[in-house]
């Protein structure tokens, strides 16, 4: 059973979410053991101070290295010499690859940050690694702490129903989840998919699969291209299409008719510029007027990618929308195949 501690000046601010819902029950089965400590306990400060203003000057104050460190020694002395995560802005963002890692660990410490963040010190006396639940600024350690020890948590055994309730979910396997419905059938004139209806296992499967490659293609390219690049090499492509003012085209084209239009600024048209010359000259094929992009190799056909998501961004900051098409299915060599066809265009 794995055994978390979090280390935290809030420890009811943890102990109340632990003690809720699924971790809640879990940790009364004895599936998992999550334990909050004060590290506010530890301090030699006879004002139970824990921070000081920072060398250095600026605004805010940071905690000091004395109280967590003692605290984690006190922490190692029951839980064992785990490894120290200290949540923090600075680390790397937190993915289900590096959730899967930990749960696999007899146990581990998290130290919460407040203030400015802790004494850099003490971090390299701990050897603590960082790691960041986003791109963002929160006040304190102790939400990206719960939000770590909860997706930890429910991959341990016994917590959820089977692994089939972790396995098939987003980020699991490196795509998105397909859409779930339930009762009634038709809502607000909106039927469920027919398919789901059919009582056949194996076509239901073989629809939520292919979801599941279509809404990752849709709301998260990049990770399409991750999973593609990882999995399969010669049989994936993937179609590029825009609107603009009613019109459909290939990104790539309709970047390039748009440079004429002066719709740019003059950065974004010199990125632009240089971004679709080189799609043009390297990615896909001219199937009569249609574009593709195959995924034909990791090497090449990924810096492709990367280019054709650089215009995306443009195009979101124009508020051009986009649509992303994944099929399956094309091996090399099937170039000319007859029955792929996507939008005509302009
Ligand atoms: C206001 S933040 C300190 C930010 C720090 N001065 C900086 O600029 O990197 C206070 C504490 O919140 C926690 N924290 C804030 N944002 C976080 C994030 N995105 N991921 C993980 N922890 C975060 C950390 O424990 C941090 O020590």
């Amino acid at each position: 059973m794995i055994r978390i501690d979090i280390a935290t000046l809030f420890t009811n601010m943890c102990e109340n979410v632990i003690k809720e819902s699924i971790i809640g029950r879990a940790i009364k089965a004895g599936h998992i053991e999550i334990y909050c400590h004060d590290i506010r306990n530890y301090t030699e400060d006879k004002h139970r101070r824990v921070d000081d203003k920072p060398y250095g000057g600026g605004t805010g104050m940071v905690m000091q290295a004395q109280p967590i460190y003692d605290c984690i020694c006190d922490i190692k002395k029951q839980a064992g010499d785990v490894p120290v995560f200290y949540m923090s802005p600075k680390g790397r963002p937190l993915t289900q690859d590096k959730v899967k890692q930990l749960a696999s660990l007899p146990g581990f410490i998290i130290l919460c940050g407040h203030y400015e963040g802790v004494d850099e010190r003490v971090l390299e006396e701990l050897c603590a690694e960082e790691i960041s639940i986003g791109d963002y600024v929160l006040t304190g350690g102790e939400l990206p702490a719960l939000v770590l020890s909860d997706a930890v948590a429910r991959l341990q055994q016994g917590v959820l129903p089977n692994e089939e309730a972790y396995s098939i979910e987003s980020h699991y396997n490196g795509l998105l989840e397909h859409p779930q419905y339930t009762r009634p059938e038709v809502w607000r004139e909106r039927p469920v998919p027919e398919v789901l209806l059919t009582g056949d296992h194996s076509v239901i499967e073989k629809w939520q699969q292919e979801q599941a490659l279509s809404v990752t293609a849709r709301k998260r390219p990049d990770m399409l291209y991750k999973y593609l690049s990882e999995q399969r090499e010669f049989d994936e492509y993937v179609c590029y299409k825009a609107y603009y003012k009613g019109k459909t085209a290939d990104v790539a084209i309709l970047c390039h008719s748009l440079l004429r239009k002066r719709v740019y600024t003059n950065r974004e048209e010199k990125d632009v510029k240089k971004i679709t010359d080189m799609i043009f000259k390297t990615a896909g094929f001219v199937q009569s007027d249609i574009k593709i992009l195959p995924f034909y190799s990791k090497n090449q056909r990924g810096i492709v990618f990367e280019w054709y998501n650089a215009l995306i961004k443009i195009l979101q900051n124009h508020d051009i929308n986009y649509e992303i098409i994944y099929k399956n299915g094309l091996n090399k060599g099937e170039n000319e195949q007859k029955d792929v066809i996507f939008e005509q265009i302009p």
